[in-house]
């Protein structure tokens, strides 16, 4: 099952090109996007009178759901709230059956995500799981179901899970549009073609990343701490690098807006520490220029990461890597690569079972 791979974790990282490819397969028409599992369920009609989507899930399905309510906004004129599936149980706005509540979970049985489909249900909303295995509890007990087809996923770090759940809200961000004529037509058509090419993407995003985020997690042995920077869909993503850091690494790994580090942050940053930088997003790439520098003026070890084509990055850190270029909403899935390696090769430069890390499980069925 593991072929030439010593752990599970970098056996998921590298499937994540067919593991897309398979997300894609039949979803993808020259028509745009085709989800016959939804379109029994949702008329046209119960889509246009949707209120408010609710995004609830945990850890880094809640890192991919943020991802996800950013590609919903932006094809969508509805109001999208993500929550953690441990605070939703306790603490929402108004709930009724205007509400469209998708639960994000890799495997289906996570039992805060299972306690928010039971709070969602008891309001009456509409609701979606949104899951990597198919029969689970989660997906009997929603309306309906979007599988993940990531394949089974063994490493407690959830990596080509994650990347698929981003596909999955995005497809499911254009069908939305499309059935409820909101969609914006020439944004969605970049985005097909885009996500066509996606797999290649992330192939080519392995063979160009993997070496140089080896070298660095080799650097990274005696740190205890490092910090990632990025603005917009950086600092989401920021965020789950943070997390994959920490439960595989065992590193303090903080995720910052890079435009906050001034408000109070900027105080831990002393020579040498490393920062992973993302610099990936055109639209505020400027100002996380500026954020960069800042960082570099304190001594700190930067580590930028941009698209293709970016001259500018490669004068202001002390490593650049490059990931291919292609649509904004696409680029997390991304750059999710060389934080995933990232998170492998501190792991295992410091002897940890990286497919076990201590004190996690793969499926958490307690509250
Ligand atoms: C981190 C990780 C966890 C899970 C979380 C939710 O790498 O795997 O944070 O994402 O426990 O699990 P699921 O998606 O199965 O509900």
């Amino acid at each position: 099952l593991l072929h030439d791979y010593k752990h599970y974790m970098m056996k998921e990282i590298f499937d994540q090109p067919k593991a897309l490819e398979d997300m894609l397969t039949g979803r993808l028409t020259p028509e745009g996007v085709d989800l016959p599992e939804l379109a029994q369920i949702w008329t046209v009609e119960k889509l246009k009178n949707l209120r408010k989507v609710d995004i609830v899930a945990s850890g880094t399905s809640n890192h991919a759901g943020v991802i996800g309510k950013k590609a919903l906004e932006q094809l969508l004129d509805l109001p999208v709230e993500v929550s953690y599936s441990s605070e939703f149980i306790h603490e929402h706005g108004t709930l009724d059956e205007r509400n469209l509540v998708i639960l994000l979970s890799q495997s289906g049985e996570t039992a805060d995500t299972l306690s928010a489909l039971r709070e969602a249900k008891k309001h009456g909303c509409s609701t979606l799981a949104i899951t990597n295995t198919a029969g689970s509890t989660l997906s009997r007990k929603a309306d309906c179901t979007l599988l993940t087809k990531a394949g089974p996923e063994f490493a407690v770090a959830s990596t080509k899970a994650y990347t698929s759940q981003i596909t999955a809200l995005i497809l499911l961000a254009i069908w939305m549009a499309q059935r409820m004529g909101s969609a914006r037509k020439e944004e969605v058509s970049e985005l097909l073609q885009a996500l066509e090419r996606l797999p290649g993407d992330v192939d080519s995003t392995l063979i160009m990343t993997h070496d140089a985020i080896d070298q660095f997690a080799q650097l990274t042995y005696d740190q205890e701490h490092l910090f990632l920077i990025g603005r917009g869909l950086d600092y989401v993503l920021a965020l789950e690098g943070a997390l994959k850091l920490q439960e595989v690494a065992y590193i303090h790994a903080d995720a910052y807006a890079a435009g906050e580090m001034k408000h109070g942050t900027m105080a831990l940053i002393t020579p040498g520490v490393p920062v992973i930088a993302l610099a990936t997003q055109a639209r505020v790439f400027d100002k996380t220029v500026s954020n960069i520098k800042e960082v570099k003026a304190r001594d700190a070890f930067v580590v930028g990461i941009t698209t293709v084509g970016d001259d500018v990055l490669a004068d202001e850190v002390d490593e650049v890597m490059y990931i291919p270029s292609t649509h904004s909403l696409l680029l997390p899935i991304l750059a999710a690569i060389p934080l995933q390696l990232l998170a492998y090769y501190a792991g295992t430069v410091r002897g940890h079972d990286v497919d076990r890390p201590r004190n996690l499980a793969k499926s958490l069925t307690v509250e």
